[in-house]
């Protein structure tokens, strides 16, 4: 004990903060030692509970005959519709268009009707198969063609963004055109897939341990359905074996079954579906069509653009309302518009309930952006990298939004001209098109695309968070925030922060499970905000802590607070050093209360979703990307032989940590981009939900060549946590670099004459295909 104590006393520390330290569970995770809900040990009378879905994917439940369920060995239970205390409703909208199991209207294939527990995982998941259901079937609308066809039904209310002329506009461009661009869609694959284990405790009491990004909302939803206070309900997660969007609203499904029956069953209750039927019934990222009209010029300036954005929102509305709108908040990526109008359509599907996936609709957005710049590039026949140079956002009249918003931070220029020379992007270029003349079967294909990324919630009362810091007497610390650990390194940074704050090491912070018990009333871990924001909030916990010592200390010592500095290791009191450990246990004795919570609220931000203008976002994150691809022009195959990244982080807080976000964010968006297909039958069944024929990004599909470098020098501009910047999402959107590589090698195929229109995901058969358009439409515009 005092051995302990002396070592953390003893030890010199350095200032955490912009230190490339390791992810705090990086060891557990690569052992396989990081606990996650199924590894923790089982509860006594742990019993397991299983999913029963439909079948069909649009009609009515004529009947549902569950005798066969109910005795089928080991069952303890059934759970259907009217097993629910409270309510049958776990939509995260006021919309209450999401029951926990349906009683009449089937909307997709995989939709809850009921859940079977039993003694065993596997008699639960056996029993479920015996249910005899007998449905009227309607014919489902499976996607935005469908779905159009059919009336355009919508999910949530559509939002309308313009600014300008822009009928004018058009009209008096020197030259138009017209397009349609499809984007797919992407399943979350996290490793952990969706689970919970719910505890019932004394009087209405339940614990879940739930795998989600938003404890809270699962407290509020376990609430409802079982009836009771939320403060009869108390949410824990200790880490997610990754979320992506994936557990923002969908783990609430799986959390208030385990909680319904552990409520009837009065044991604890496990519910985690297969990898399969998570797949089927979670939903995912929104696949778009976009329709677009552009207006420019022959120099390659766009005067006006018009563009619908239309998705595939499935059965209810969960978050198409924000991921819609967020597209159309990134129609414009770095690029000035002078007349713009967007219009989102979200469409109701008879699929699954899309949702929140890293970007939350700007990668999307910002796909048709750069769709519209490559028209404009192959219209005029001007360098791609030209016309985004030519058209992005700049000096005062080129620096408003299509929402309004004036770009204050604009560096988009610098790191594109910054990436083009550490790359030898030109040089490059010039050598990848040469070598293309004498190479019949492999094409390369290069290309550098920027990003801008809104950071804030445009939901803006998401855009606060808590924490609560306790200082034991020992001078180590137990520190819990809001956020949610789902490996982005979130409790790493935020342990930086209040380590820096006192002036101790990173081993003296103890990283807590984020409860709602100890921090109430918390946004989901999304829009990548989680460090900017809980990082504000425990510093102002610090802060509060560090006023009372200071206080305490320059009363006992008789020195002025300005006497009094927290420096790295130790505490300057007048001429006198002292451990912070010491400080704490002086305070102590004298009753300083040692435990104080915090609390952050974003400045600057508004939004007025009617008028279509606000200042949603606090900062935009910028980062650029070059790729350079190989297609092989007779299969469609292709490798991705080389990236260089230049990202803005502002002043990274962990540099590890966000060159691992940068990385994997882009890999993940390059997997959107070409491989990850989604494809469902004409009935509406999901057929690629297994890694068998879902094709993620695995090691080997790594850019051969991977270079990543932190902007540097760059402090954010806006007075956020240490000066940093979000980084979460915005890498994702440097694998739009990908396609257009991709592009780039198909339309050298036509001497690069003609844009080839490549829609999204680029899998080889599509390549494929737009070789083979490329060669037709050559042949038919040859001399
Ligand atoms: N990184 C890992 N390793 N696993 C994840 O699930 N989710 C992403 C991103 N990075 C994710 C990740 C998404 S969708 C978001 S919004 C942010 O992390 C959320 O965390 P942050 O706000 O702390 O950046
Ligand atoms: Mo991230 S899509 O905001 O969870």
């Amino acid at each position: 004990m005092a051995d302990a104590r002396k070592r953390l006393e003893t030890e010199a520390v350095a200032g955490p903060l912009g230190r490339a330290s390791n992810h705090d569970s990086a060891a557990k995770h690569v052992a396989g030692e990081a606990l996650y809900i199924d590894d923790i040990a089982e509860p006594a009378g742990l019993a397991h509970a299983y999913l029963g879905l439909s079948e069909v994917a649009h009609g009515r439940l004529i009947s549902l005959d569950l005798a066969a369920v109910r005795t089928a060995p080991g069952v303890l239970t059934v759970l259907t519709a009217e097993d629910i205390p409270g309510a049958n409703d776990i939509s995260s909208t006021h919309r209450h268009d999401e029951p926990v199991f349906t009683t009449r209207n089937i909307l997709h294939h995989g939709q809850p009707l009921f859940a079977v527990i039993a003694e065993t995982r596997d008699l639960a998941r056996r029993a479920a198969g015996l249910a005899k259901a007998t449905y009227e079937e309607a014919t489902p609308l499976l996607d935005v063609a469908a779905a159009r066809a059919a009336g355009g039904e919508l999910v949530t209310d559509p939002l309308k963004l313009e600014r300008g002329d822009v009928a004018g506009a058009l009209a008096a461009s020197p030259r138009r055109l017209k397009g349609a661009m499809e984007i797919g869609g992407q399943d979350h694959f996290y490793l952990e897939s969706q689970i919970a284990l719910a505890i019932p405790g004394e009087d209405e009491d339940m614990l879940v341990l739930s795998s989600t990004q938003h404890p809270s909302e699962v407290q509020h939803m376990v609430a409802q359905v079982l009836g009771v206070g939320s403060h009869a309900v108390t949410v824990e997660v200790r880490r997610m074996g990754g979320g992506f969007g994936g557990k923002e609203t969908q783990a609430n499904l799986f959390a208030c079954v385990a909680a319904l029956a552990a409520r009837k069953l009065k044991r604890p209750v496990k519910l985690r579906p297969d990898r399969d039927d998570d797949m089927v019934i979670t939903g995912k990222r929104h696949d778009f069509v976009v329709d677009y009209e552009i207006g420019f010029d022959d120099e390659g300036h766009i005067h006006a653009v018009d563009a619908v954005y239309a998705a595939r929102c499935g059965w209810n509305a969960d978050l198409s309302g924000p991921v819609t709108d967020r597209a159309l908040f990134h129609m414009d990526n770095c690029y000035f518009y002078p007349a713009v109008r967007g219009r989102s359509q979200p469409l109701r599907t008879h699929t699954v309930s899309n949702t929140a996936f890293r970007g939350f609709g700007g990668p999307q957005g910002m796909v048709g952006a750069e769709r519209f710049i490559e028209e404009v590039a192959f219209a005029t026949g001007l360098d791609p990298l030209e016309i985004r140079r030519r058209n992005l956002y700049g000096a005062i009249g080129r620096d408003i939004t299509p929402y309004h918003q004036q770009v204050e931070d604009n560096i988009a220029g610098e790191v594109i001209a910054e990436l083009e020379r550490r790359c030898d992007y030109r040089a490059r270029q010039t050598a990848i098109r040469e070598a293309n003349r004498k190479s019949p079967v492999i094409r390369r294909g290069i290309a550098l695309t920027p990003v801008k990324f809104g950071i804030s919630f445009t939901a803006t009362w998401y855009n606060q968070a808590g924490a609560l810091v306790h200082v034991y007497t020992d001078g180590t610390v137990a520190l819990n925030h809001g956020g949610t650990e789902m490996g982005q390194g979130l409790h790493v940074k935020v342990a930086q922060v209040v380590a820096q704050a006192f002036g101790i090491g990173l081993d003296r912070i103890k990283i807590t499970a984020t409860t709602t018990g100890k921090v109430p009333n918390t946004s989901a871990t999304a829009a990548s905000s989680g460090s900017d924001l809980n990082g504000m909030a425990a510093l102002d916990a610090c802060e509060t802590i560090k006023a009372r010592l200071i206080a305490f200390a320059s009363k006992r010592w008789e020195v002025s607070a300005e006497e009094i500095a927290f420096l790295p290791g130790r505490i300057r009191i007048g001429t006198q050093e002292m451990s912070f450990a010491e400080l704490v246990a002086a305070a102590y004795m004298a009753r300083v209360q040692l435990s104080a919570t915090g609390f952050y609220a974003t400045p600057k931000i508004h939004w007025d979703r009617k008028a279509g203008r606000g200042h949603p976002f606090y900062y935009f994150a910028y980062g650029a990307a070059a790729a350079e691809v190989a297609i092989d022009t007779l299969t469609g195959e292709y490798k991705v032989e080389r990236v260089d990244i230049l990202h803005d982080c502002g002043t990274s807080l962990n540099p590890a940590i966000d060159k691992g976000q940068i990385e994997g964010g882009f890999v993940q968006g390059m997997g959107w981009l070409t491989t990850e297909e989604l494809w469902w039958d004409d009935r509406g069944q999901l057929k690629t939900h297994a890694p068998s024929t879902y094709k993620i990004p695995v090691a080997s599909d790594r850019p051969r060549i991977f270079n990543v470098d932190l902007l540097e020098k760059a402090p954010n501009r806006e007075p956020t946590i240490h000066r940093s910047k979000a980084v979460g999402e915005p890498p994702l959107m440097l694998a739009i670099s990908v396609l257009h590589a991709l592009s780039d090698a198909v339309a050298s195929v036509g001497d690069h004459r003609f844009c080839p229109r490549l829609d999204a995901p680029a899998t080889p058969e599509r390549i494929l295909d737009a070789v083979d358009r490329m060669r037709e439409q050559a042949r038919g515009a040859a001399p």
